[in-house]
């Protein structure tokens, strides 16, 4: 049996719901924001996560910026009030209302991953006599070691500019009168635990410094992006990431020059562990070799174990005691609708409550209607 939850309460809805710890949400803020003030770092939060006006409210107050990869992302950031924090936006594919939008926003910075961008920025621009800032979205091929789905950083992968197209791009942003280079912009992938990747980004980083340098380039922002994970076996134990040796390892290894900003985009590290998938048992059901507990959540409220193979800790809220193996199972007409395989958990019933942890992070947000289910609603602990 769980304190953490407000059991009683959670009997009286009706499930699938998301569940959201305002408490610990603002505990996370603080330590993010305590541990990277000791070198002036300055956090965006990565809106791709999760978009939850509550959670945003928060977010905002704690004093991050946002980063944006779509043009309602950005339209989110400014109706959020994120302007003045800073309002960065990336993506491969930003189409011409997007780059307006932003344009017209006076955002910080595009984070600019191809020539052709960089040319529609700049003719935008030039249109409404505006100087766009941009940083080079740079592809440095670190591998991140994590799920090649959430792998952004290598040469096979779609983003960024290539290091051997650098002179290339550097010819043409030279060239373009409206738009105004300020920095390099990196980000390796997703959920990566091991602090060795980012020290490896910040050699890359080091290297390419030295790279415009000689070039003659004065750059006065580094974006390194996010991709910081979080202990999705033990989220009890491990509320939050280490956000100390995470900008520690940064601190260690990044070689700055006088008056460089450096940024991060951090998502999953800010909401991941303050969100729960709540659901109940519909029917338990004995198979020939295992027993499956069927639950009301599927993969339309949260889709990561059939897109990465993710595993989320399972909770029985409801039970408690002798233990059991089960496969845990949403209503979903596809096979990969399973939460879970071979688990132990108490011995369960029908109608127990069941929380799927660490849910804040590309959980709502990623959601769907698929077999016209209704999305599921929000609580919050207070
Ligand atoms: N910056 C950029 C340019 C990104 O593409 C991403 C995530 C982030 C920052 C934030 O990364 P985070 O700190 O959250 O790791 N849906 C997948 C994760 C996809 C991440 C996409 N990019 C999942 O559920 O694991």
């Amino acid at each position: 049996m769980s304190t953490k939850f407000p059991l009683d309460h959670f009997e009286q809805l009706q499930t699938p719901f998301y569940y959201y710890d305002l408490g610990l949400l603002r505990a996370t803020l603080k330590s993010i924001c305590a541990e990277s003030k000791k070198y002036g770092y300055k956090i965006h939060y990565a809106v791709k996560a999760n978009a939850n006006h509550r959670l945003l409210n928060e977010i905002n107050a704690a004093g991050l910026g946002m980063d944006c990869v779509s043009g309602y992302e950005v339209q989110c950031a400014i109706d959020n009030g994120f302007g003045q924090n800073g309002i960065v936006f990336a993506g491969v594919g930003k189409t011409d209302w997007e780059i307006e939008l932003a344009l017209a926003a006076n955002i910080e910075c595009f984070n600019v991953e191809s020539v052709p961008e960089l040319e529609v920025i700049d003719a935008l621009a030039r249109k409404t006599g505006k100087t766009a800032n941009v940083a080079l979205r740079i592809n440095p091929n670190v591998d991140a070691h994590t799920h090649h789905y959430i792998t952004t950083g290598l040469d096979e992968n779609k983003f960024g500019i290539y290091t051997w197209d650098l002179e290339n791009v550097l010819n043409v942003v030279q060239r373009l009168k409206n738009v105004n280079l300020i920095g390099l912009h990196f980000h390796i992938g997703s959920q990566i635990t091991d602090m060795e990747p980012f020290r490896e980004l910040c050699s890359r980083v080091n290297e390419l410094q030295k790279w415009f340098e000689s070039h003659g380039v004065k750059l006065t922002s580094i974006n390194v992006g996010g991709g910081l994970g979080v202990d999705y076996s033990n989220p009890d134990i491990n509320e939050m990431p280490d956000f100390a040796s995470y900008f520690g390892t940064f601190h260690k290894f990044l070689e700055l020059r006088p008056g460089q900003q450096v940024h991060f985009e951090l998502g999953r590290a800010v909401v991941a562990q303050c969100g729960s998938l709540i659901s109940r048992v519909t029917y338990v059901k004995n198979g020939r070799q295992t027993k499956f507990i069927i639950i009301d959540a599927g993969m339309n409220d949260l889709i990561r174990p059939a897109l990465y193979q993710a595993s989320h800790k399972i909770q029985n809220l409801s039970a408690s005691g002798a233990e059991e193996k089960y496969d845990v199972v949403g209503p979903i007409c596809e096979s990969s609708d399973c939460f879970g395989k071979a688990l132990l958990l108490p011995q369960t019933k029908r109608r127990d409550i069941i929380a799927i942890r660490s849910a804040g992070a590309y959980g709502e947000i990623m959601a769907s209607r698929y077999n016209l289910r209704k999305f599921a609603p929000t609580y919050y602990s207070e």
